[in-house]
């Protein structure tokens, strides 16, 4: 007979069970392969186990809204110098810092060239290090939306890989974007921020678009990602069927309660604004974009908390890439202050987001048969969350990708 191959144990003081809010003292976690075989409390450590002492386990950590392809210094039109196949390095470099961060899951909305497809790939086949991704391809949107290219007049031709106009239109794009290897459909159902031209307040797809897009990528068992600030655009989105609303900044009771009918899940980028507001110029971001953020930023944080308060289903998602990745976790403790409990915030970046993706079975908690995504940090995250800004020890998919524990 073949032996068995040797397990790999981990223990540390405490780990978070996310799913119930229970901690369990002195936990041992066997890993199989790339599954959790068995988790004990108080059990007995075996001779060879990775030891973490000070720290708590917690389940990889996930992130629902970068963009790896791109980074925090190259805004505005310094992005015009920036081709796919560069865009697709970077999103290299940009992988290894977010697992490295604690991040063992991300989904990826909206890369030009569909760099992120091969991005995804060459993880998967353990080219380069980086998180378990879910890629969107190109954002779809219209003509002069968010998700297009306005940065040039009409002689340039510049034109986003995502603009559709027409529901048949939009239908074509979603079926392009499953052809050339996209997981989900990312929409831009609003103007932006960061785009030029556009008015984050303003409805951009119709009703009828995102309707067409979303039958399109349901029909193929997947989901749709709606980017959204005003108010109009989120509830259009909303009574679409899109599964999740990006940033959803501008929310109202209207808007709130056609979400929790419809179990639409929110996520709420609510650091960036600090970002945007303070390195945001030097970052080359436009005038028109720093003038839109000090409309947008205030009011996305009063509509997380009334969101939190009223129970929508909420989802960690950053925008890492308009700041540095690698600094994603310090958005927990401004969910945080804004009404979330540590527990709650630790949830939409675990089981809430498994359950976005689909992958509740796999992914989102540290459970017997499910993928060896785990994560440790110094100290109890319950009592303090900035912790998570601190991750010592990284595993994903039953590999150990960090382990600075000595330093504990
Ligand atoms: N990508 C988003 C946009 O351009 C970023 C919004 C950032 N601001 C915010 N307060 N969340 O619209």
């Amino acid at each position: 007979a073949t032996p068995a191959l040797a397990m790999t144990h981990i223990t540390a003081d405490r780990m978070i069970d996310v799913e119930t809010g229970a901690v369990i003292e002195a936990p041992v976690i066997s890993v199989d392969g790339n599954r959790i075989a068995s988790v004990t409390a108080n059990g007995e450590v075996p001779e060879d186990a990775i030891r973490l002492p000070g720290a708590t386990l917690i389940p990889g950590l996930m992130d629902m809204h970068v963009h790896l392809t791109g980074d925090a210094h190259t805004h505005g039109y310094r992005r015009l110098a920036v081709s796919a196949m560069r865009s697709a390095l970077t999103g290299a470099k940009n992988a290894r810092i977010s697992l490295e961060s604690g991040f063992t899951t991300m989904r990826n909305l909206g890369a030009p060239g569909f760099a992120d497809v091969a991005l995804r790939d060459a993880i998967n086949a353990g080219d380069i290090p980086g998180p378990r991704l879910f890629v969107s391809g190109p954002a779809i949107g219209i003509t002069g939306g968010h998700c297009d290219n306005n940065l040039l007049p009409i002689a340039y031709k510049a034109k986003g890989g995502g603009v559709a106009d027409g529901p048949w239109a939009v239908r074509a794009k979603v079926r392009e974007n499953f052809k050339y290897g996209a997981d989900l459909i990312k929409l831009c159902a609003t103007g932006g921020v960061m785009s030029k031209g556009t008015e984050p307040g303003a409805q951009q797809l119709a009703l009828e678009e995102m309707q067409a897009a979303v039958t399109e990528a349901h029909n193929r068992g997947t989901t749709v990602a709606a980017h959204a600030h005003g108010t109009a655009g989120i509830n259009a989105a909303i009574r679409a069927g899109v599964d999740s609303v990006e940033h959803a900044s501008f929310l109202d009771k209207e808007t709130i309660r056609l979400a929790k009918k419809q179990g639409t899940v929110l996520s709420m980028d609510i650091y960036v604004t600090e970002y945007i507001l303070s390195e945001g110029e030097k970052a080359g971001i436009l005038p028109e974009s720093l003038e839109k953020e000090r409309r947008v930023g205030g009011r996305q944080r009063e509509s997380f908390r009334a969101a939190v308060d009223a129970g929508v289903k909420m989802v960690f998602g950053s925008d890492a890439a308009v700041y540095p990745h690698g600094q994603n976790a310090r958005q927990f403790s401004r969910m945080v202050t804004f009404g979330m409990t540590p527990l709650q915030a630790l949830q939409a970046s675990t089981i809430n987001a498994a359950q976005l993706l689909g992958k509740q079975n796999e992914l989102g908690s540290i459970r017997e048969g499910k993928l060896a995504d785990l994560v440790a940090v110094p100290g109890n995250p319950l009592e303090d969350i900035s912790v998570l800004e601190r991750v010592q020890f990284v595993m994903k998919d039953g590999e150990v990708f960090k382990n600075s524990s000595e330093n504990f």
